[in-house]
């Protein structure tokens, strides 16, 4: 294990995501002695804050886990704030001179990590001056975590990761996907790999299709300038829904590292068809939210949201079928679908395995059912909210005659583990410290995400086609069922 002795700058640190995701996450690890007293963090962005006003922001973000009055004041003296503009080279200078100095009071041997949690347009500003203004020019590691997006599409991603690499080497590079942190995204591989009984018929001829559901209760929220630009596929799919596919679909690793994992995960997107347009036009929908209720709130449709254009075309929803080409998933359909205000807050994945080559049930009737149908094996991995999994087999209804009916095994963690497992951006940020690139993003998985991202989003902008509507509340559009109606199958899961 590395030393933990470490200079955190991030660029961004009055931001959203610093207060409600890296400072909590920073005070678990420093509680849990996985940050020792040997660390500082600076936190940077244009306002004019002091080290006092941003203490007491540190505190806030940290208060939800009732620290001492000490504890809390211990943890937010390793914290200081400089005010900075990106564009200003003389601010790195700055920068520079407070950094040395803190490298020196907290022993920290030039270990430095560079949190980019800030607009992408200033990324390659960035890391530009961070070298030309001699802020690596130190003995230890240099490590840089780049925050999502990675682009807005094949081009720019290019573009960005030229730059970053003019500074920093891939190895060096930490892209942040939160879904890699989540204890069920990381479980996918303990299922796969540590039972035989899964990995042997993880295949085309056992599996009929895979659904990936990543469901939000939530709309855009403050974001929707933003979203407005993005839309449902550059927000989810590029990123988390690839991820989650390329873990499903990979070939068992040499080894579980980030070595092995990495060159497998390329394989597969490598291997999820390039659609034509047409293809894209038959096996992806959009949607777009409009009025409706989620538990009895009343919510307004997506084109009256505040900073959205009322004629917006820009989709929060998106379902769609990708295909891999290959020797162990040929002709299995992986289903996924994603979207703001659908039903309820899930993401789940369900692996839909085929029917039995003949159903010696079939005539086995009692009762008022016509034909003995055998229900699909289903195994479901829950992500979140719940966490676990759940078998469905067929089993024989208790009583005479012979009728089957489907049995789940399930097994769920409890409220007291889910609230207790590392948050995802907690087990992440350990992983930087510790040098571990297992659970972020290589520059080659991000290229081909964009590249199958941008054959779906190009063909929808030549299109320029009003979204179809869908409730807030629902599961979204009607063209979101007949996609797998028309292969003959349905949506597993059915909140
Ligand atoms: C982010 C998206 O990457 O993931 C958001 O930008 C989305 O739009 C969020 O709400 C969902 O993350 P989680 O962890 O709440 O499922």
């Amino acid at each position: 294990m590395e030393t933990k002795n470490v200079l955190m700058t991030i660029f961004g640190g009055t931001g959203d995501l610093a207060r409600r995701k890296l400072y909590p996450s920073l005070f678990r690890l420093y509680q849990k002695g996985d940050l020792n007293d040997d660390f500082a963090v600076i936190g940077t962005a244009r306002r004019p804050w002091s080290d006092e006003t941003y203490h007491q922001v540190i505190k806030d973000s940290i208060a939800s886990f009732e620290p001492s009055d000490k504890e809390a004041q211990d943890f937010a003296s390793h914290f200081y704030y400089q005010s900075h503009n990106v564009k200003d080279t003389s601010h790195y200078d700055v920068l520079k001179e407070l950094s040395d100095q803190l490298d020196e009071k907290y022993h920290i041997q030039g270990n430095r990590i560079f949190y980019l949690a800030m607009s992408p347009n200033f990324f390659g500003t960035i890391v530009s001056h961070l070298k030309s203004q001699g802020m690596m020019n130190t003995k230890g590691y240099h490590r840089v975590i780049i925050e999502k997006p990675f682009g807005n599409d094949y081009q720019s991603a290019f573009k960005l990761n030229e730059e970053i690499n003019q500074v920093f080497a891939e190895d060096e590079i930490y892209r942040i996907d939160h879904y890699l942190g989540k204890e069920m995204i990381q479980n996918i591989s303990a299922i796969r790999f540590a039972n035989l009984i899964f990995e042997s018929i993880w295949n085309n001829r056992y599996i009929d299709n895979i659904q990936i559901s990543l469901a939000e209760e939530v709309g855009v929220e403050e974001r929707a300038g933003y979203y407005d630009k993005s839309g449902a596929l550059k927000d989810m799919v590029q990123n988390h829904i690839l991820q989650m596919l390329s873990l499903l679909a990979m070939e068992p690793p040499v080894a579980f590292s980030e070595k092995g994992i990495r060159a497998e995960k390329i394989k597969a997107l490598d291997s999820i068809r390039m659609y034509s347009e047409d293809e894209v036009r038959n096996n992806f929908v959009r949607g777009q939210y409009t009025e409706g209720e989620i538990d009895d709130q009343h919510f307004k449709g997506y084109r009256d949201e505040e900073n959205v254009d009322e004629n917006s075309l820009t989709e929060t929803f998106v379902a769609g079928k990708f295909l891999i080409d290959n020797f162990r998933w040929s002709g299995v359909p992986f289903y996924i679908r994603t979207g703001k205000h659908l039903t309820e807050k899930g993401t789940r994945i369900n692996i839909v395995f085929k029917q039995v080559p003949v159903n010696v049930f079939k005539n086995s009737i009692t009762g008022p059912h016509k034909q003995n149908q055998l229900d699909s094996n289903v195994l479901t991995i829950y992500i979140q909210p719940t966490e676990g999994f759940s078998l469905i087999m067929n089993g024989k209804e208790i009583g005479q005659g012979f009728q089957t009916e489907p049995v789940k095994l399930e097994h769920r963690n409890s409220a007291d583990i889910i609230e207790n497992t590392p948050e995802a951006y907690e087990k992440l940020l350990l992983d930087v410290l510790n040098g571990d690139g297992t659970n972020f993003t290589h520059w080659d998985e991000v290229a081909q995400s964009w590249r199958i991202v941008d054959r779906i989003r190009q063909t929808w902008d030549k299109d320029q086609q009003t979204p179809p509507g869908y409730p807030a509340g629902t599961m979204g559009p009607k063209e979101a069922y007949q996609l797998l109606e028309k292969d003959g199958r349905h949506w597993i899961w059915e909140p």
